[in-house]
């Protein structure tokens, strides 16, 4: 059962937990001062005790303090007050539950004000996201021993009850998409099929999302013999998604966003080793981005136009499946040799980028997709690759993404990339060779952009086998959503 977490005013409670704040130097809110001297000055002993100095995410519990009938006081460390922004807020929610996680009853986390450029409100909304975030748990497929016990409710205590709540209420909804990504990338394959995406994109039209899927069929007609190369060898159908969210007047050019949705990536043919291959059935992370984000801005009704298109496979081998050395033909036109059939995602990003182009017109489209082991060598899991053939929208991703914790980092691109991908024998192939394997892939990408400003995620590292971190206990990150719809609420709302 996911936690309650709720907002309140500013309270000392009677019962069940309570978390207070320290800023520097072990300095208390007047609350906290209160509580202190109604407990005999059992806070403020314990701080010499421990020469506890208020450092950020440190913390210390008091059990069943004296004169109270409160379970337990957790004080806990926020440095600078003044300089808590709004993800250190963020990060001080996930701290908090996790100090409470065995605590039985309900948990208050009372936020006094600490003197921070970022209005009290702002702060609470982010407590709360950064505690509701860090809650989320993949536990549908257990049937004993799921986590059971910790609190019931968390509720955030703020002066600034109105703002919170009304920021909570826009926050909760990127939170939102971020857990309907992060729920996507975990699910199994054998459960998420192209059909079963399909299916779950589809419910995004409660939220007034207009869904359309199509067939094999229609993809063929279209000449998407790039993207039905790779799912050829699977029993199961391949599925394009296309999502519209109209926020704005009907004439305003869409923005669009493109996601790989390699629902299981075997390798097809040219088949991986055993070893980690499970981690594949998150490779269709970037259609879980794009998903998640048009839920989000959806719930949150943005004033935008914005185009969500999956491009939903298995690459799987087979008497069917495609061969290296096959030449495809894509809806651009331009034909592929497909030297190693574990080189999929790009054949899938082909079709579905100029797909997006040719039909919406956009201003710009952002692809987002699990394509290279490479950028994981590169970067590691804290920032995404970032490939751009628009300087202006990567300057502004790079800023938002540095903003809410989800960071890209620019990586090159130039002719001779572009020239690594040449072949005697059709357009291009699918491989570059050894070196820069994710700027190969990203020329590879840009061949279907038409020359609409355009940049590519390689979320491979960002997505999935993520580290345990303050907000995040989660495998699947979700990462993408909040960097998007950061870059959207920013710039390009009216
Ligand atoms: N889905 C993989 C990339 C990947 C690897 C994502 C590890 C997440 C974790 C992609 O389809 C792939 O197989 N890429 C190959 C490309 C190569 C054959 C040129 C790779 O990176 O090895
Ligand atoms: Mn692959
Ligand atoms: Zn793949």
């Amino acid at each position: 059962m996911p936690l309650l977490i709720a907002l309140a005013t500013d309270k000392l409670p009677e019962k069940g937990s309570l978390i207070i704040t320290a800023t520097d130097g072990g300095k208390l809110g007047p609350l906290g001062k209160q509580l202190d001297k109604k407990t005999g000055g059992a806070i403020s002993k314990a701080m010499k005790i421990k020469k506890f100095k208020g450092k950020p995410a440190s913390m210390f519990a008091l059990l069943a303090p004296a004169k109270s009938d409160l379970d337990r006081i957790v004080v806990l460390g926020v440095g600078d007050g003044k300089k808590l922004s709004a993800s250190d807020a963020e990060k001080m929610g996930g701290t908090a539950l996790g100090a409470v996680e065995k605590a039985e009853g309900n948990v208050v986390f009372l936020l006094e004000p600490m003197g921070s450029n970022v209005a009290d409100g702002e702060i609470a909304a982010r407590a709360a996201i950064g505690a509701f975030l860090r809650d989320y748990k993949f536990e549908n497929y257990k049937t004993k021993n799921k986590s059971t016990g910790g609190p019931k409710k968390f509720t955030v205590a703020t002066k600034a009850l109105a703002a919170g709540k009304k920021a909570h209420a826009e926050l909760k909804a990127v939170a939102d998409g971020t857990i309907v990504a992060r729920n996507l990338v975990n699910e199994p394959s054998n459960i998420l099929t192209p059909p079963e995406f399909a299916k779950r994109a589809k419910a995004l039209s409660k939220l007034g999302v207009k869904v359309e899927v199509l067939s094999e069929a229609q993809m063929k007609k279209l000449g998407m013999g790039s993207l039905l190369g790779v799912g050829q060898g699977s029993v199961q159908p391949s599925q394009m998604v296309v999502m519209q969210w109209q926020g704005a007047a009907k004439s305003k050019q869409p923005i669009a966003f493109v996601g790989k949705g390699v629902c299981f990536d075997t390798g097809g043919i040219s088949i991986k080793p055993a070893g980690g291959m499970e981690d594949m059935k998150g490779d269709m992370g970037g259609a879980a981005a794009v998903t998640g984000l048009m839920h989000a801005l959806a719930s949150r009704k943005a004033k935008v136009n914005a185009v969500g298109i999956l491009g939903l496979v298995e690459n799987m081998p087979d008497g069917n499946a495609q061969r290296p050395g096959d030449i495809v033909t894509s809806m651009s036109g331009q034909t592929i040799e497909v030297l190693n059939t574990d080189a999929e995602g790009r054949l899938v990003l082909a079709d579905a980028l100029w797909y997006t182009q040719k039909r919406f017109k956009p201003k710009f489209m952002i692809d987002l997709a699990t394509l290279t082991g490479a950028i994981m060598i590169a970067l590691g899991q804290d920032y995404a690759g970032m490939f751009a053939s628009d300087d202006k929208l990567a300057q502004q991703l790079a800023e938002v993404g540095e903003a809410e914790g989800e960071k890209v980092w620019r990586m090159p691109m130039n002719d001779n990339f572009d020239k690594m991908i040449n072949t005697p024998n059709a357009d291009m192939k699918n491989i570059g060779g050894r070196y820069a394997g994710s700027s190969t892939a990203a020329q590879f990408l840009k061949r279907f952009t038409n020359d609409v400003p355009w940049v590519h995620l390689d979320i491979a590292g960002t997505a999935m086998g993520s580290p345990k971190s303050t907000t995040s206990r989660s495998w699947a990150s979700g990462y993408g959503v909040r960097l998007l719809d950061r870059l959207v609420k920013a710039h390009y709302e009216k």
